[in-house]
């Protein structure tokens, strides 16, 4: 057994309809296969239909799953009600919604324009309301029962310097997350996240570690336990997170980052840096003082 492996039972998500949005690329197409992979049907959406088209390909070649591609920019919830209608017509309903679409680069913030600024804001906070309020009305009007997983990171409630406008719309991510599952567990719809930490994906390697940055700064270094993310163990969990086994997790974020967020918060962490040597020396003139 490995953390490399699928962990839930075949079938676990059987008669379940997944909508991902930037289910294309990256961590949204991991996720995705993987419901595939336990019996759901899957609607993948982004902005890009010939990445979104290929990729449903290669799902369902390896998996055998159903998978609707449907364009559609977050930013516009016209494009989200458009993307709900395919998919009701293809698959008859839609039950879990994951908000994964994002926006992000690395800047001093005193650069940023304002447009740069709005976009990111854009795509991750308002994006991600779009989709919550346009579906999430559909299932109150319905009467019908759902679940949303929103994909944070641990910025959300640390804050980080040269990603500010990502930071402030993960916040409100998380913030909505909370407010909803409270708001609207009346309605039989569930809210939560996922805080991952660094897992390697083009997007997201492509924006924050651009050109030398790779070689300069390995991300590995800042996780305690010394590596980073696989995407089959944030697979397991959003797998976890959106089935009906977690039936009673309402209002939760689950960090999956190796220690890393802690490993910069705790006061002391850095005494790592110390060599056993020097431990031996200072454990050896303390007992001489005794
Ligand atoms: C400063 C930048 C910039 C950069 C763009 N802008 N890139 N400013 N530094 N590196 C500015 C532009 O100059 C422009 O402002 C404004 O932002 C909009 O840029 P566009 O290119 O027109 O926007 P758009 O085509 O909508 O593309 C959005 C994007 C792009 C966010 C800029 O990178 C994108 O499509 N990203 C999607 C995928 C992605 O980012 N994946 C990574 C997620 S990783 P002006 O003023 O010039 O008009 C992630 C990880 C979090 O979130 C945690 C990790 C641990
Ligand atoms: P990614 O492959 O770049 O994924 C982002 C996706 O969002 C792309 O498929 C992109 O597709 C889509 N997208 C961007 N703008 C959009 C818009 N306006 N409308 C619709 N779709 C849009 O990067 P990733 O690393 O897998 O990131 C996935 C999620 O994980 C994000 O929420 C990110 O913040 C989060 N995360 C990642 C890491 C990490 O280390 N990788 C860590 C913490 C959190 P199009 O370009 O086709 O639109």
């Amino acid at each position: 057994m490995s953390y490399t492996e699928g962990m839930l039972r075949d079938g676990a998500l059987k008669g379940k309809t997944i909508l991902v949005t930037g289910g294309g690329t990256g961590l949204g197409r991991s996720m995705g296969t993987y419901f595939l992979k336990l019996g759901a049907n899957l609607i993948i959406t982004s902005r890009k239909i010939e990445v979104l088209e290929k990729t449903a390909k290669e799902m369902e070649k390896e998996t055998g799953g159903q998978v609707l591609a449907v364009s559609c920019d977050v930013r516009d919830a016209e494009q989200v009600e458009h993307v709900y209608n395919k998919g009701l017509e293809k698959f008859g309903k839609i039950d879990v919604v994951l908000n994964n679409a994002a926006g992000n680069f690395i800047s001093p913030t005193e650069r940023l324009s304002t447009n740069a600024f709005n976009t990111v804001v854009d795509i991750v906070l308002k994006g991600s309301a779009n989709v919550t309020m346009v579906i999430g009305k559909k299932w109150i009007d319905a009467g019908q029962a759902g679940t949303f997983l929103n994909i944070v990171t641990t910025y959300a409630w640390t804050g980080s310097g040269y990603v500010v406008p990502s930071a402030a719309a993960k916040a409100g991510v998380l913030a909505m997350t909370r407010s909803l599952a409270v708001e609207w567990a009346k309605y039989k719809i569930r809210s939560n996240a996922i805080a991952p930490g660094p897992f390697p994906t083009e997007g997201a390697w492509s924006r924050l570690l651009p050109g030398d940055l790779v070689k300069k700064f390995d991300p590995a270094k800042k996780v305690p336990v010394g590596r980073v993310g696989e995407h089959q163990e944030l697979a397991n969990i959003a797998a976890y997170l959106v089935s009906d086994f977690s039936a009673y997790v309402n209002g939760e974020v689950i960090t999956i980052d190796g220690g890393e967020w802690l490993k910069g918060a705790g006061e002391f962490n850095n005494l790592d840096m110390i060599p056993q040597e020097m431990w031996d020396m200072m454990e050896a003139s303390r007992g001489k003082k005794q």
